[in-house]
């Protein structure tokens, strides 16, 4: 499937919303969290996946600000394997130089899970390859209103305050918009998930359950995508075309 792909028509950036890990379990009549667990070989297939294609930045859906009201042990499980996953990928990331960074909101994250986080960061800094997003006690609201107080601690007043600069403070800054957003499961919602950045993002909804998601998927979404023609609102243009990488 692979020689299919036009290496020119790459998305910049890939956005996936990780769903049906726990459907994924029942259908197997296990635990949810065996479905996270699951979920984190995906994790890792994706990353390289994108790493290898030449994508700019992929940008996955670990933990909304909502997923604090599941269980408590589904809640202490995501945060033990997200931790488990950044000790154990960190020479991978630093190896095939992924600049990895959390998106979402500090506040309210065990401290250990935010000095891991922060560890990877730090060594991941100077990377040149792909950006690796997490997101994680995220909210695409509480981003927009995060810039927003931003935009007031920083005394912007209305004249100073355009798309570009609003888009300068959120925590994506200096990133592209994400050109495709995938969803796995079936779902057909955004899921307060990055509501400013896809805008004009092409959307891919594949029945897959996450643990299942695996680089051929990833491929099926990709050409998909480069079937499309993208609009921007305008008339038909086709998928945007960049430099091989
Ligand atoms: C949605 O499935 C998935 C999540 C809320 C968590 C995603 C987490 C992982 C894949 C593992 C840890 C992540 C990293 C980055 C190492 P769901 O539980 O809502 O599934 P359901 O809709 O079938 O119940």
């Amino acid at each position: 499937m692979a020689h299919r792909l036009d290496p020119l028509k790459l998305p910049a950036h890939i956005a996936i919303i990780m769903d049906g890990n726990g459907r994924w379990a029942a259908r197997r009549h296990l635990p949810r969290v065996q479905g996270h667990q699951a979920g984190v070989d995906a994790v890792r297939d994706a990353v390289e996946a994108c790493a290898r294609m030449g994508i700019s930045v992929l940008t996955l859906y670990a933990f909304s600000t909502e997923n604090w009201k599941r269980p408590q042990l589904e809640v202490t499980t995501l945060m033990r394997l997200l931790k488990r996953y950044l000790k154990q990928e960190r020479h991978t990331l630093v190896e095939h130089h992924i600049r990895f960074r959390m998106i979402g909101r500090h506040e309210g994250l065990p401290a250990d899970i935010r000095a891991e986080l922060a560890s990877a960061e730090r060594e991941t800094a100077d990377a040149a390859g792909m950006q690796f997003n997490i997101a994680l006690n995220y909210s695409g609201r509480a981003e927009i209103v995060d810039a927003a107080r931003r935009a007031v601690a920083l005394g912007l007043g209305a004249d100073a305050l355009d798309e570009q600069r609003f888009g300068s403070l959120l925590y994506t800054a200096g990133q592209p918009d994400p050109d495709l957003l995938i969803r796995t499961s079936g779902e057909m919602r955004v899921s307060n998930f990055l509501l400013w950045q896809i805008a004009y993002a092409e959307i891919h909804v594949t029945d897959v359950l996450w643990p299942d998601f695996r680089c051929r998927h990833l491929l099926e979404a990709v050409l998909d995508y480069q079937q499309r023609e993208r609009r921007y609102g305008g008339i038909k243009q086709p998928a945007r075309r960049r430099r091989s990488p």
